[in-house]
């Protein structure tokens, strides 16, 4: 099955994100994303063999990062993908940890489970469009926080017109450490 690790938002954060991509003014041939798929990605795994998801539970239930708050603050066309993204401009130190120890895990853990680390930094983002060809004028974003409290691994199935994510497993992050 293909699997990812992600950020899944709560109810309130999704009408957070929902409110971003209403504001939106995408023609064409531009797809939005159905809101019950809204996530950030922290690491994309891939194909795995059954066999493989008891190692990534593994690996998710071994984190010890610290919850945080991700404060949204931009929209932007990505020309490679053909995509429209919500951005968090300056993910907090703690997210950062945790994007890295589960990349770090991830690659001790091949080949088990294989996993490509040629991403070489974190792009904080939820997509809200693809198929976006062409640079659409956006808008300032009312920016909004996302006070992540936990992560997950999900796995994603094809559908008929968009992918079908399922949540497979959730681990707690750690009480966000009190700003300095
Ligand atoms: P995204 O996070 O930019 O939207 C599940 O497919 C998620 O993993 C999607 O959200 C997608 O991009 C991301 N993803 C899909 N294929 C990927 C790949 N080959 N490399 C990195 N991320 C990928």
């Amino acid at each position: 099955m293909r699997v990812f690790f992600a950020l899944w938002p709560d109810a309130a954060t999704r009408t957070c994100i929902a409110n971003a991509a209403a504001a939106l003014r995408l023609t064409g041939g531009a797809r939005p994303i159905p809101q019950d798929n809204f996530h950030l990605t922290l690491a994309f795994v891939g194909e795995v063999p059954n066999s493989g998801i008891a190692v990534l539970q593994q690996i998710g239930r071994s984190q010890r990062a610290s919850g945080c708050t991700l404060k949204f603050d931009a929209c932007e066309h990505w020309p490679e993908p053909q995509v429209v993204v919500a951005v968090a401009r300056e993910p907090p130190a703690a997210l950062l940890e945790l994007w890295m120890r589960l990349r770090q895990d991830l690659a001790l853990h091949q080949p088990a489970v294989r996993f490509n680390r040629a991403q070489p930094s974190l792009r904080a983002h939820v997509t809200l469009a693809r198929k976006v060809a062409q640079a659409p004028v956006l808008q300032a974003m009312s920016p909004f926080d996302w006070s992540v409290r936990s992560f997950s691994l999900v796995r994603s199935d094809r559908g008929a017109a968009h992918s079908i994510y399922t949540v497979v497993d959730t681990w707690p992050l750690l009480d966000e450490r009190p700003k300095p």
